[in-house]
């Protein structure tokens, strides 16, 4: 939540700035503003809305031009989303400049702290508390580093800062608690960024700050210290992408770029991990088979979308390797009082790596006992670094806010694991694990194959543009997927939509059917789980009767399904634990089809924001 950008070096800092905050955008687009140093004065402008609305005030009233400059996207949690309570925040003076993304907890104390004293403060935020701070605490020391330490060591809660002063114009300074910041390490030029996307079209080489640091960044140099002063240590690293991976490259949105990515990203992320015998070979994989050895039970936790990928590890997990497991959601595993001990592995899922109920149920965990491993697409992420294992997807950039190529590598990502552990343990017959492995490795073809449905899937889905409300049913893995397509539907067409177990429907929910109540069913593979195909065109029937129009997704050569069925979209035959990978793709483009049919924002649905870094 909330993008952060700063740069210092020899360019004009303003454009390097804004052309930052328009990769970092999917972060929060509630509001967008910046701030430059120009002849040892602030200067700033601000505009609620998209980063649009910015561009154009500052076409309006240009800024100096300017070698320091920060710059901010934001996803609102204090105060409206308005022009005033858009970052950079300033003191009374003017002097200091300071965006901010996280939450800081303290901030009504602070705030009233500063008003007692005098302090007018001109937002509702609680970001704007640290601009004066600075401003109290700079005449002490003169040094806007110091200044920032001491500020730091008043805030509790989640706070990465980014501050300038016209006192001393040529310096960057940072400060990173529970939400990312990077450093961007160019020649005669550096960059802060909450992620990398923003400076990689200038460089890519990158440092990853730790939990309670503070950068201090000129154009010629990077100081990094902690919180309390002393030396930091810190993690340098070369970012493997190039900037067109986070461009559109031709397509009309990101997300539409990002599904049909998806065989490459399923491609990738098996790459290398799957040897020429058939054996998964997880040589990135840092938990000790002895370990893997004691494991007795697997819970997965996650959130949103995510979750659903945990859901479908679950099943992997009990059919593979016949232990235990469990999927929760992060937010509530948070506060419940799980049983884990030091033979529980679990398994955080999380494309951002920053999304902080995942963080917090990771934290939660770990004080019980329990190995942590997480699945992430983003390197340098705090999930990463929380971990004792690291398990990386390799879907590359996910711009859309809506995920889709990440869910699929999560899926593949705890399918491989499950096989993993399984293969390790010696529970499941090696020629078994090898067959499933094959199959895996044919997904990614077998999704090109699901992408040539997208016409029949877009004039399907405009059918239902006036719907109420559409329910998604399945059963097994066809039940993560049922809650993966609602919740691709809420997000992006913002209608009403729902996921169940096909067998639940009957406890309540078939009470919703209606005549001409749209029902998407996720058909079980006739070939692999005739018991399950069997219930489910039972269900089908049962929604029929109540008037339900249904669009099934059913297995090529299923011609059971069409005599019940109203659409059918066909999908390749795979094994049931993989046909999430195939039943997925058309539910992202029907819910993105819908979206764009109601002119709405696909790559950027309101009031959401990419990675969610608050409780
Ligand atoms: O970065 P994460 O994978 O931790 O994000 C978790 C959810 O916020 C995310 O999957 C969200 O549900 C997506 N916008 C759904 O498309």
């Amino acid at each position: 939540m909330c993008g952060i950008v700063g740069y210092v070096g020899s360019k004009q800092a303003l454009s390097v700035v804004v052309d930052g905050l328009r990769r970092l955008e999917y972060r929060g687009y509630d509001s967008a503003g910046v701030a430059v140093v120009s002849e040892n004065k602030l200067k700033v402008r601000k505009k609620a809305g998209k980063l649009t609305k910015l561009e154009s005030l500052l076409g309006d009233d240009p800024l100096p031009s300017s070698t320091c400059a920060i710059g901010h996207t934001r996803w609102a949690t204090h105060g409206i989303p308005n022009d005033i309570n858009a970052h950079p925040h300033l003191d009374q003076d003017q002097k200091f400049a300071v965006i901010h993304n996280g939450i800081i907890e303290n901030f009504a104390q602070l705030r009233a702290e500063l008003e007692a004293t005098g302090t007018n403060l001109a937002s509702d935020t609680d970001t704007e508390v640290v601009a004066h701070l600075l401003a109290s605490e700079y005449p002490k020391t003169k040094s806007l580093t110091k200044a920032m330490q001491q500020v730091v060591s008043r805030l509790r809660g989640a706070f990465t800062l980014v501050a300038i002063s016209s006192e001393e114009p040529d310096l960057l300074v940072g400060a990173r608690r529970n939400s990312p910041l990077v450093v961007g390490r160019g020649i005669g030029e550096n960059f802060l960024a909450s992620d990398v996307s923003a400076f990689i079209s200038h460089t890519k080489s990158a440092i990853e700050l730790g939990q309670d640091q503070i950068v201090e960044l000129t154009s010629e140099s990077i100081k990094i210290i902690n919180f309390d002063g002393s030396d930091a240590l810190f993690k340098e690293y070369e970012i493997d992408w190039d900037i067109s991976a986070a461009e559109k490259g031709g397509y009309e949105l990101f997300m539409l770029k990002e599904i049909a990515e998806q065989p490459q990203a399923v491609r990738d992320t098996l790459a290398g991990r799957i040897n020429e015998k058939g054996i998964l070979n997880f040589s990135d994989f840092q938990i000790s088979d002895e370990t893997i050895k004691e494991i007795k039970k697997v819970v997965f936790i996650a959130c949103g979308t995510a979750f659903h990928a945990g859901l479908i590890g679950k099943y992997a997990v009990e059919r593979w390797t016949r232990l235990p497991s469990e999927a929760e959601i992060a937010s509530e595993f948070r506060y419940r009082d799980p049983i884990l001990d030091k033979e529980s592995l679990v398994v955080a899922i999380s494309q951002s790596g920053e999304t902080m109920d995942t963080l917090m149920a990771v934290k939660h965990a770990k004080e019980q006992g329990a190995k942590v491993l997480a699945i992430t697409n983003t390197q340098g992420s705090t999930l990463g670094r929380e971990a004792d294992a690291v398990l990386y997807t390799r879907a590359g950039p996910e711009v859309a806010v809506a995920s889709t190529k990440a869910f699929l590598t999560q899926v593949v990502a705890v399918e491989l694991l499950a096989l993993y552990l399984a293969q390790v343990k010696a529970v499941t017959q090696t020629s078994e694990i090898k067959k499933v492995l094959e199959d895996i490795l044919d997904m990614s073809h077998a999704i090109d194959v699901v992408l040539d449905t997208m016409p029949q899937v877009k004039e399907i889905a405009e059918k239902y543009k006036s719907a109420k409300s559409i329910l998604f049913i399945g059963r097994q893995a066809g039940y993560p997927v049922a809650l993966e397509g609602a919740l691709k539907l809420k997000e992006l067409a913002y209608m009403h939509a729902e996921g169940f177990a096909a067998g639940e429907l009957k406890h309540g929910p078939i009470a919703l059917i209606e005549a001409g109540s749209p029902v998407i069913v996720i058909v079980p593979s006739l070939e692999h789980d005739p018991i399950l195909h069997e219930k489910i065109i039972s269900n089908i029937q049962e929604v029929k009767a109540r008037g339900a129009s249904v669009v099934a997704l059913a297995e090529a050569g299923d011609e059971v399904v069409s005599l019940y069925a109203d659409q059918v979209i066909r999908l390749p035959k795979v094994p049931s634990l993989l046909q999430p990978l195939v039943a997925t793709v058309p539910l992202q483009v029907f819910a993105a089809q819908l979206a764009k049919v109601k002119g709405h924002d696909v790559d950027q649905p309101r009031n959401l924001a990419k990675s969610v870094t608050v409780e």
